[in-house]
């Protein structure tokens, strides 16, 4: 879409004439962003480059664009804006996204119910009832989780470099400033370092696996690749299972943090939860092929007040608009669910955790609950996500006994993740 020339540039805060916005965002990243949504509406620009959405319908726009008029792909650390570059990723990766999709589905996604919940006893009885850091060891949770799902059996080799990139890509996201890739910074070195033992370690096992699999097929997400038709390259294979490692591993590990607070905070939810569980399990169905309508409930209103993507971006690849607004190439888009979803226009009590808003189907307008992003790079793994969360909700209320000591004072982090980092609890297997 081509700007007119009515259209302008939104407005906002000027800032400090040297550091502009950072230092007052970097203060209080929600109380900035409130203040200039009260300031200047739904639209703002934070600085030359930066602009920031809230309205839902605006917001889906750009997501829904993405692809035309809106790139995501920038190479990480590189502040010469690529748009090119990003354009042809994108193109790749579309088409290694189109045939993953079948492998993670809703129908794929359940059939690991089983394996999910014994992963998760598992990595809990780990901690034998101590005292824990609850984003760690959610953490380690999904990243056995992720990893079993895409490897099955050859996973054990994976989990270690997973969690090692992790760790390195940690500065990352949670810093508001990009440095140049070139720059020889002992953070970049770690992240290229681990980046490349991961990646190694994962070609290896789908070399191994497509010299074997002939003979030995296996039923995990690398099994139905290596099957794919067209025939996908074994490094198209590796890279497909790296995005979806990363995206399937620290993300909802943020979720299933705000979860536990949630739990921890309310013992009456927790004995409905349970009670829910033992009822659908009475009749000897496993508590995976159990119907979980208020565990659901509850993960779907955890994922409305603490979205852990609190933030998306957008960078406009091409001069555009997004509403009346004009928009230069390379001009970033911000775009806020954690807002959206908490935004008394859409939302009645928005602040309130309240998970019984779900019994009767969708509480708000669609566009305004978005925690999967939405359009053509909507979350790949949101059928897999949802029901990792009911599950995990449901056998957390079943059999363990939460307690934190700072459920009530611990806060959000809004870097990176949203979770409320620094979580303690303990996890203590009920009797059965
Ligand atoms: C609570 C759990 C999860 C949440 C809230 C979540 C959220 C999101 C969001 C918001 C996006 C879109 C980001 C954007 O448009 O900029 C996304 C993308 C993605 N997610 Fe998830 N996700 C979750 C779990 C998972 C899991 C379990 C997997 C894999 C098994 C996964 C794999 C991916 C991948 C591969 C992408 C990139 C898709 C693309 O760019 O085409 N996610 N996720």
């Amino acid at each position: 879409m081509a700007p007119r020339e009515s259209l302008s540039r939104p407005p906002g805060p000027r800032g400090h004439w040297l550091s502009g916005n950072t230092r007052a965002y970097e203060a209080n990243r929600i109380g900035f962003l409130r203040r200039c949504h009260r300031e200047y509406g739904d639209v703002f620009s934070f600085d030359e480059q930066t602009v920031f959405v809230r309205d839902p319908n605006l917001t889906h726009e750009a997501l829904a664009r993405t692809g035309q008029g809106f790139v995501t792909e920038l190479a990480p650390f590189d502040m010469r804006r690529d748009l090119d570059q990003a354009a042809a990723q994108a193109a790749s990766w579309m088409s290694a996204r189109r045939a993953v999709w079948p492998g993670l589905n809703r129908s794929a996604a359940a059939a690991t119910d089983e394996q999910t919940v014994e992963i998760l006893d598992a990595v809990l009885a780990d901690s034998a009832g101590r005292e824990v850091d609850v984003l760690t060891t959610m953490r380690a949770f999904t990243a056995r989780a992720v990893t079993e799902y895409c490897f099955g059996a050859d996973s054990a080799a994976v989990t270690g470099p997973l969690q090692e990139t992790t760790l390195a890509t940690q500065p990352f996201t949670e810093s508001s400033y990009e440095f140049p890739a070139w720059l020889p910074l002992p953070r970049h070195r770690r992240f290229f370092r681990a980046a490349g033992r991961l990646s190694d370690t994962m070609t290896g096992i789908v070399r191994q696996r497509r010299a074997s699999s002939a003979h030995a097929p296996q039923d995990d997400l690398l099994g139905f690749l290596i099957d794919a038709d067209p025939a996908m390259a074994d490094d198209t294979v590796a890279s497909t299972l790296h995005s979806i490692l990363m995206g399937g591993h620290g993300v909802p590990a943020a979720a299933l943090t705000s979860l536990v607070r949630e739990l921890a905070r309310r013992p009456r939810l927790t004995d409905s939860l349970r009670g829910e569980a033992n009822r659908s399990v009475g009749d000897g169905t496993p508590l995976s092929a159990a119907r979980l309508p208020l565990a659901e409930a509850v993960a779907r209103e955890t994922l409305r007040l603490y979205p852990p993507a609190w933030l998306m971006t957008r960078t406009a690849g091409t001069a555009t608009t997004l509403g009346e607004w004009s928009l230069s190439p390379g001009d970033d888009v911000l775009l806020n669910p954690y807002l959206i979803q908490r935004d008394p226009r859409w939302w009645q009590r928005p602040d309130e955790f309240d998970p019984t808003r779900w019994s009767n189907g969708r509480p708000a307008p669609g566009p305004a609950y978005l925690p999967f992003g939405a359009g053509p790079r909507v979350c790949l793994g949101s059928a897999l996500a949802m029901r990792q969360l009911t599950l995990v909700t449901s056998r957390l209320a079943q059999r363990f006994t939460i307690t934190s000591p700072n459920s009530s004072s611990v806060a959000l982090e809004f870097v990176g993740r949203l979770a409320p980092a620094g979580l303690r609890a303990r996890f203590a297997r009920s009797a059965q």
